[in-house]
């Protein structure tokens, strides 16, 4: 882990553009000087409570109450750690991060590594040239071009043509002083078997440059042009920068596409990746041919809460959407299959010009059970009872995992059918079956408006018709919810802010003893003593959030005297009852404060009507 200069957070966060950075995730609207407004890309949501301080750059949720500042936005979107965040911004807005180095061995991995790209990144570009300017990949541009890719889009991916020839890269290296031992390293050269001296590793071959999540180019995969090349696909092998288990082509593409949508499809091949790119359908990875690892999910997860699975509709595409379904259990990413037509590939079916049907088999992907119960179908022999009730065993713990609804319905039925059984006897064996351990229960998103946990529809996600009972909230992250006086005591502050003068006056003489929850009395006696002049925030960690909080939501409130006078009627009659109450306890007179009490209670009727007269 690099040390960097202490200055650092702070020359990143000034070159940081907070909306650009925001947006990255979600579409912004700006709601007034500096304040932008959109739906959060931390929970699922359909009206938007996400509100971002442009000049502080600050972001909040007041949905989900998630919150903070560049640094956390990046932490939480990207997964990343504190350094990660602070050199995806630095690489974002091009600022040069100062290194302290203490530990030298580090630091010259470091420089070797950065070395490395520097070496991938030209290769890249030596081999883009090539493509689209020297006559001997005329072949390959035309194979490309007749496949039906733009140049656009292969241009948007870096495609590339690695020359034919032994040692093209290695000589052209060599005269920019570039040592073959370090192409060797960074996966682009070999060494000769039989005399001294260094060869390409990829001639005569279409190359895709394999990039990190930040664009930075690790290795290729490298396409065949002739019969007798092979593999059909030569890639990178493992190597101190390039991990074979960790890469998604297409992610650092994929991911702003796919936070707007909350969707991102899988799919095998680069070809295809770049065929639906082209298509629109920007939120699109591979995987490196079918196998998939743990990482390569979480990183899916941090994409988007949906995945969407459109694998060669193969054994081995099927093979590892179930990989992929194992290994997603338990994280919150829902996992559909687009059901390609005719056993086609997207790059395909967008080659012969059916992009529309395409686009509607994505749009429409089966609930993963459904997959699951045809695959089983597909693949059982029926033919006699003992082989039924084989599938029957098997089929029985898949359909458990389903609620009661129309898809389980209709799966039983269509189940019985095969096995010419009645739909109430597979019902039976159903619920026999082993149940799968509860589902992760999600929170609602807000308090509970939108509806039940685990009811229809919850997600922001416009599926297939609704009719799918387990397809429910697809959220990426648990909204941590406030209490309701919590809650309500910031709403006051953050009004006073808004307000102007008049606001302020009131802030200043609230009695910090009306405020129930102590940090938000903190907030306040922290305003009260000037504390948010020059635009500072508290110090201390815990304290600072609560008041960034208040400081976003007063930029976003419906900030009305009206609605400041419901409030300030609502403290008036709390402040009363606990007088009530203190005097009944001592044995006094407590008529007056009752009356007093009622009079109270009319004023904040006529406020709350005054208030909601818009
Ligand atoms: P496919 O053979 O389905 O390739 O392999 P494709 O994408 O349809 O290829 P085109 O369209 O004919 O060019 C799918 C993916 O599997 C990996 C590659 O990532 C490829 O994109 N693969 C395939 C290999 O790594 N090596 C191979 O030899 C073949
Ligand atoms: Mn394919």
């Amino acid at each position: 882990m690099p040390r960097y200069a202490p200055d650092s957070k702070d020359r990143v966060k000034d070159a940081v553009d907070m909306v650009d950075l925001v947006q990255t995730r979600t579409e912004l609207k700006r709601s007034g000087p500096g304040r932008y407004t959109g739906r959060c890309c931390f929970h699922e949501e359909r009206t938007p409570s996400l509100s971002v301080d442009a000049d502080r750059k600050l972001y909040h949720c007041f949905g989900c109450q998630a919150g903070g500042d560049c640094i956390t936005f990046v932490q939480e979107t990207e997964g990343t750690d504190f350094n990660g965040a602070l050199e995806y911004l630095a690489g974002r807005y091009g600022v040069t991060l100062e290194i302290l180095d203490d530990d030298p061995k580090k630091a010259a991995a470091r420089k070797r590594e950065a070395q490395l790209l520097g070496l991938t990144e030209r290769a890249a570009s030596f081999y883009e040239k090539l493509l689209w300017s020297s006559p001997e990949a005329e072949t390959a541009r035309n194979y490309l071009l007749g496949r039906g890719l733009d140049e656009e889009a292969l241009k948007t991916y870096r495609v590339g043509w690695a020359p034919e020839g032994w040692d093209r890269l290695v000589s052209a290296s060599a005269k920019a002083g570039v040592e073959p031992r370090m192409l060797e390293e960074a996966g682009l050269a070999m060494r000769k078997r039989e005399s001294r001296g260094y060869n390409d590793r990829f001639h005569g071959r279409i190359t895709f440059p394999l990039c990190d999540g930040r664009g930075q180019v690790r290795g290729f995969g490298a396409r065949a042009m002739k019969a007798d090349q092979q593999p059909k696909y030569l890639n990178t092998s493992e190597n101190a920068i390039f991990h074979k288990g960790q890469q998604l082509f297409g992610l650092h593409l994929a991911r702003s596409a796919a936070a707007k949508s909350g969707i991102v499809v899988l799919v095998e091949g680069y070809t295809d990746v770049i065929a639906l790119h082209q298509i629109g359908i920007q939120h699109v990875v591979a995987l490196m041919g079918t196998a998939m690892t743990p990482e390569q999910v979480g990183e899916l997860a941090r994409l988007a809460p949906l995945l969407v699975l459109a694998l060669d509709p193969d054994g081995a595409g099927e093979a590892a959407m179930e990989k992929a379904a194992g290994l997603a259990k338990g994280s919150r990413l829902e996992l559909r299959v687009a059901e390609l037509p005719d056993g086609r590939d997207p790059a395909e079916l967008v080659q012969d010009g059916r992009a529309e049907e395409l686009r509607a088999a994505l749009d429409q992907p089966m609930h993963f059970t459904r997959f699951r119960v045809e695959r089983i179908l597909k693949n059982s022999d029926l033919s006699t009872a003992e082989l039924r009730d084989e599938a029957l065993a098997k089929l029985a713990p898949v359909l458990a995992e389903l609620s009661e609804g129309a898809l389980r319905e209709e799966l039983v039925a269509r189940v019985a059918d095969r096995m010419a059984l009645g739909p109430a006897i597979v019902d039976r064996i159903v619920r026999g079956a082993p149940r799968p351990r509860p589902q992760q229960q999600d929170v609602p998103p807000r308090g509970g408006f939108q509806g039940a946990p685990g009811g229809p529809q919850g997600g922001g996600y416009g599926g297939p018709g609704g009719g799918e009972p387990n397809g429910d909230v697809v959220g990426r992250r648990l909204p941590h919810r406030l209490d309701p006086y919590d809650e309500q005591e910031r709403t006051l502050l953050a009004l006073m802010l808004a307000l102007g003068t008049e606001g302020r006056r009131h802030l200043g003489e609230l009695d910090p003893q009306d405020l129930r929850v102590p940090h938000v009395r903190a907030v306040l006696e922290w305003l009260q003593s000037g504390g948010d002049e020059g635009g500072q925030l508290p110090a201390d960690d815990g304290l600072s959030e609560v008041a960034r909080d208040v400081i976003l939501r007063s930029g976003t409130l419906d900030a009305r005297p009206a609605v400041l006078e419901v409030e300030l009627a609502q403290l008036a009659l709390r402040r009363l009852e606990r007088q009530i109450e203190e005097a009944r306890r001592a044995g006094q007179p407590i008529d007056e404060l009752r009356r007093s009490a009622t009079t109270l209670r009319d004023r904040l009727d006529e406020a709350m009507v005054a208030a909601m007269d818009l």
